[in-house]
């Protein structure tokens, strides 16, 4: 196609994000009440056939990147289908996953092989016990078997999105870079968000700049590598190592300006923005700019 669906900030929106289901079987802090969420209705979900036909349309007018989001991808039964289906969408060139590994790694072999190029995997810590105080669950071991699948299957893309939050992993932050020096994977940290009503409190919140500088006292040449446009991550890397370090400043440097996605949730709707139902945070005078 030679337009793409530009909105009336100029970006142009390529990369489409369905979520499948609400559904999750996890409970992290940040993210979702140790009760759960109110779920809609199930009638109310997209079928596999609908996200398909969304998935079309949207390739159609210029979008080349969908990721299946939740809640929990995994949870739904028919994740291995609606992958293979949109990998026989012609111009489509990259089908991601953003999922907690806790039930996945069973499933990796046979989405890797129906198309599947991208895996972030959501992991805030290496510490049993912590892994269980963040998420409220047991199932540390069975998120690292899902990240050693990936990596064995050679997926082209896999990423570690850890959530650094003060007083809870954020002296973990350099086991996690020490990861990128054998394996060839992209960690990134992400800025502790207020989301959901997760009583977020600004003293939980790491900045980039502060994650940063705590790195280089040990890895001072850390270099920062090219952005590119509607990148969500500043991507840096540590001479000789295999991995890279990304840092997710949505807090303190948003890339809202340059964001070109666009949000399907699991009922059907469409959301330009994460944090909005049909708003976006730079439509707002004087506010997130
Ligand atoms: P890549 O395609 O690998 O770049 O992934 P992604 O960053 O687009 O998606 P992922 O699901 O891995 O999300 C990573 C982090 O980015 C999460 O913490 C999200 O909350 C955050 N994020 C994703 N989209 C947006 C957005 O539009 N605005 C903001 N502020 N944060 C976002
Ligand atoms: N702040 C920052 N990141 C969050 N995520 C979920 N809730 C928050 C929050 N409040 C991250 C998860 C997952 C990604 C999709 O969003 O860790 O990796
Ligand atoms: Fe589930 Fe992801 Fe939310 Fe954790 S952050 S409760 S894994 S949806």
């Amino acid at each position: 196609v030679s337009h793409y669906l530009t909105d009336t900030f100029n970006r142009q929106h390529d990369y489409l994000r369905i979520s499948i289901t609400e559904r999750c079987n996890l409970r992290c802090l940040y993210c979702m009440p140790e009760e759960g969420i109110e779920l809609s209705p199930s009638t109310h979900l997209l079928t596999t056939e609908e996200i398909i036909r969304i998935a079309k349309l949207f390739v159609s007018q210029g979008v080349r990147k969908i990721r299946l989001t939740g809640g929990e991808p995994s949870v739904r039964r028919d994740l291995v289908d609606i992958v293979s289906s949109l990998h026989r969408i012609p111009g489509l060139d990259e089908i991601c996953i953003t999922s907690n590994g806790l039930a996945l790694h069973r499933k990796l072999p046979k989405l890797a092989m129906n198309g599947l190029t991208a895996l972030n995997l959501s992991l805030d810590t290496l510490v049993d016990g912590k892994f269980q105080m963040i998420t409220r669950r047991n199932g540390l071991s069975a998120v690292l078997k899902s990240l050693e699948t990936a990596l064995k299957l050679g997926l082209p893309k896999v990423k570690l999105n850890v959530v650094v939050m003060s007083g809870v992993n954020e002296e973990e932050v350099l086991s996690f870079v020490q990861m990128t020096e054998d394996y060839p994977l992209e960690v990134r940290f992400i800025e502790y968000m207020p989301f959901g009503g997760n009583k977020w409190s600004g003293d939980k919140m790491v900045t980039y700049e502060d994650m940063l500088s705590n790195i280089q006292v040990v890895y001072p040449d850390i270099a920062r590598l090219k952005h590119k446009p509607g990148d969500t991550a500043k991507v840096y890397q540590i001479p000789g190592f295999k991995g890279k370090i990304g840092f997710i400043t949505s807090m303190t440097e948003n890339f809202c300006s340059t964001c070109t996605r666009l949000r399907i949730t699991s009922d059907g709707n469409l959301k330009v923005c994460l944090f909005e139902r049909e708003t976006c945070w730079i439509g707002r005078v004087g506010k997130h700019a």
